[in-house]
């Protein structure tokens, strides 16, 4: 059976049963990463493009190798050294970077909207490597493969959110893949970081994190995102820290079993602390390798592979 989508804009086009497949692939393509030759010839002759407008370390990186792992070529240009500097809008970057025949490409936009129009307009697969606070699928994916795979099971756990949701792209993919493989999430945060409307998103959400802490069996701490925050949202970082902050005393509070996670980059000693981050519970370097064989998957899928779960 062929994959029925030719893009993959967010988690709110999957149905559960598409996320497990998903999930249960991406077992097999984490295997030949831990090979001595990590390569197969699976995707040889395709080319991936990796368009990326904002910065990234994770996502761009991952997606490289996976593509490289399965012997895709691949090209990468972000928006400095490209004419994007020099006022050319992105459509007509993407429509020339079309012309010149990728058949994937896996982008990364400060707004959204953008990744949706060009997945109607180019005939080749568009991947979204996060597209402003609308939605991040790909960590989303590769979070709930590494829960699973820490914990056995998504259906019934207790995961809860933590932090700036207001600008979180990770939190909405989250949101929605959770809700529909089974997990209960609560969302954590100061009321003028939750986003207006959170009371629809079928979640429970918390002001308080201390009494969440024993509760949860995953803790997903969220950057607190400067770059995005132009106004006085909380006092001061130290405070936001005091109160949302997961540190050693929350940390020895929490469930037996019970893991940390964080999509990255840290602000280490605003939202996490160094001795949280390197707990033993912290499971965040799982996350980063789990990334390269979920792209893996949704790069084999979204070229044409057929969906084969053993
Ligand atoms: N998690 C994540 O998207 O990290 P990068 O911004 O480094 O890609």
């Amino acid at each position: 059976m062929n994959w029925p989508h030719k893009d993959l804009i967010g988690i709110e086009e999957l149905t559960s049963e598409e996320i497990y497949t998903i999930l249960d692939m991406t077992k097999s393509f984490k295997e030949i990463s831990k090979r001595e030759i990590k390569k197969v010839p699976t995707l040889r002759g395709k080319t991936v493009v990796l368009l990326f407008y904002e910065p990234s370390t994770r996502t761009r990186l991952s997606f490289e190798l996976a593509a490289k792992r399965l012997s895709a070529d691949t090209t990468a240009l972000s928006a400095s050294g490209s004419s994007f500097a020099k006022g050319e809008t992105i459509m007509d970057a993407a429509q020339n970077v079309m012309a010149m025949a990728p058949d994937c490409i896996v982008i990364r936009y400060p707004y959204a909207g953008l990744v949706k129009k060009l997945a109607e307009t180019l005939p080749c697969s568009i991947i979204n490597a996060g597209d402003g606070y609308h939605e991040h699928p790909t960590q989303a994916l590769l979070d709930m493969y590494s829960m699973r795979e820490q914990l056995g099971t998504l259906e019934g756990l207790h995961v809860a959110i933590v932090g700036d949701i207001l600008h979180s792209r990770v939190a909405r993919s989250n949101v929605y893949g959770l809700k529909k493989v089974g997990a209960h999430v609560t969302l954590v945060a100061p009321k003028t970081l939750l986003p207006p409307g959170v009371d629809t998103w079928g979640v429970n959400v918390a002001t308080a994190l201390d009494p969440i802490v024993p509760e949860a069996d995953v803790i997903m701490m969220l950057r607190v995102q400067k770059e995005r925050i132009h106004e006085q949202y909380f006092p001061d970082e130290r405070e936001y820290s005091y109160f949302y902050g997961l540190n050693k005393k929350r940390v020895e509070r929490m469930k037996p079993g019970a893991v940390i996670m964080h999509p990255g980059p840290m602000n280490r000693g605003v939202e996490i602390t160094y001795d949280a981050a390197d707990s033993a519970r912290s499971i965040i370097l799982n996350q980063v390798e789990n990334g390269v064989a979920v792209r893996m998957t949704l790069l084999y899928l979204s070229l044409g592979g057929n969906v084969n779960v053993d």
